[in-house]
């Protein structure tokens, strides 16, 4: 996904070695198909040519407030772009730009941008570490500007160690990952999804299972990865081929060995969503071998014991700042037995999934949903694409999850 084509970025170049690698930056930019226009220090220029930097942006490069008899428009720059990237910025810059200094177009355009701030450092070692330019950082920081930490190598002066301006290539992932709204959202969350039927065994070839594909919890997994969060998927028998970077899938046959799984994996998730259709019993005996019919046998009875609880079991578990998350099925009084499980197993909401469409449910590839929150209130929503429905419970999870803070 090139979340890049279109995007309006300014480059701010100041005065640091690490212009030269501006060139290459503004060449990666330009491919992705963004509009770059590029504003040069007075010091950035005696490092690299704005000739280049005209040529390769396609655009005019804005030395000072004016160029010839022109004014450049420091306000518009500001609001014209979707990113400001001040890449490399130098500790000089950094100082202005922390206290609010005006003295050349780049800080005039800073102090009137109104779209996000990317601060690519680029320094000598000790500059880097001096407190002065850390509190800098620490306070640009805290004015929501992001900072592309510098990389650690050999330095122009010959020492080695942090504060070379990272690589341009490793810039514009930082940019692509950030404009990946959807992605950004949940990025640095684990999200731990219980899936597909579980089997019971009753001999070496017979189970109690059910219907139930996974296709619920493998749309969950992949909008979470969209998100930019992490997915452990607990999967039981499914034909379902899951492979996608980002989703850790541990496959398992039994409730029991689901429990253990979600168990061992729930203390390092932040959000767990109980999507699997779990069998509620299991044979008490399992037969080593096939069982055989036996001549004149008309009826057969298998004991069945209640399997553990795993959602209730997490509930059990979880602490304030995790989310849990149910599904339901009912086909009476559906969101009042939805209330009541949402109570006993511990759950933050439970989506209540309806019986009464003929796309929904077991199989489909298409689902119809109510949320229950815990205080009673309820948002319905249409028949969609199962991807779609994860997309919704995906939104009502942040929710509450601001909600908790
Ligand atoms: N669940 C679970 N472990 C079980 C049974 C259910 O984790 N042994 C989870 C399901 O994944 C779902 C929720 O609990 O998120 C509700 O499941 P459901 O089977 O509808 O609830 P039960 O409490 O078993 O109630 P009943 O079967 O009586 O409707």
């Amino acid at each position: 996904m090139n979340t890049l084509a279109g995007k309006k970025i300014i480059l701010g170049i100041t005065g640091s070695i690490a212009a030269y690698k501006a060139a290459f930056f503004v060449r990666l930019l330009i491919k992705k198909g963004a509009d770059v226009k590029v504003i040069m220090t007075q010091s950035a220029t005696t490092f690299i040519s704005p000739l280049t930097l005209s040529t390769l942006s396609k655009n005019p490069v804005i030395t000072g407030i004016a160029d010839g008899d022109e004014w450049s428009n420091h306000v518009e720059l500001g609001l014209w772009a979707d990113a400001l990237i001040i890449a490399p910025a130098t500790a000089n810059t950094l100082a202005k730009m922390a206290n609010g200094i005006c003295d050349n177009i780049l800080n005039a355009v800073y102090l009137s941008a109104r779209c996000p701030v990317f601060i690519a450092p680029g320094m000598d070692l000790d500059m880097w570490t001096h407190p002065s330019t850390q509190a800098n950082i620490q306070k640009l920081i805290s004015f929501n500007n992001l900072l592309i930490e510098p990389e650690s190598g050999e330095l122009a002066s010959g020492l080695i160690g942090k504060g070379r301006m990272a690589e341009p290539e490793n810039i514009l992932t930082f940019l692509s990952n950030f404009f990946r709204k959807e992605h950004l959202s949940l990025a640095g969350k684990t999200v731990l999804i219980t899936a597909g039927p579980t089997y019971e065994p009753i001999d070496p070839v017979r189970f109690i299972g059910n219907h139930s594909s996974g296709k619920m919890g493998k749309a969950l997994a992949a909008k979470v990865v969209a998100r930019g969060g992490q997915v452990k998927l607990i999967l039981g028998p499914s034909k379902l081929n899951i492979a996608q970077p980002g989703i850790e899938v541990i496959r398992i046959t039994t409730a029991l060995e689901m429990l253990d799984a979600a168990k061992k994996h729930f203390a390092q998730a932040d959000i767990a969503i109980m999507a699997a259709a779990v069998a509620d019993f299991r044979p008490k005996n399992v037969a080593t071998e096939k069982i055989k019919k036996k001549a004149n046998q008309d009826e057969m009875n298998i004991e069945l014991v209640k399997n553990p609880d795993i959602a209730a079991t997490l509930g059990n578990m979880k602490t304030n700042k995790q989310i849990l998350i149910g599904f339901a099925l009912e086909t009476e009084q559906p969101v009042a037995n939805a209330t009541r499980k949402l109570n006993k197993k511990g759950f933050d909401f439970i989506v209540l999934n309806s019986l009464k469409d003929k796309g929904a449910g077991f199989n489909h590839d298409t689902n119809r949903i109510t949320l229950v929150f815990k205080d009673n209130k309820t948002q319905e929503f249409q028949l969609k694409s199962k991807l779609d429905v994860a997309d919704d419970i995906l939104d009502a999870i942040e929710q509450v999850t601001k909600e908790k803070k």
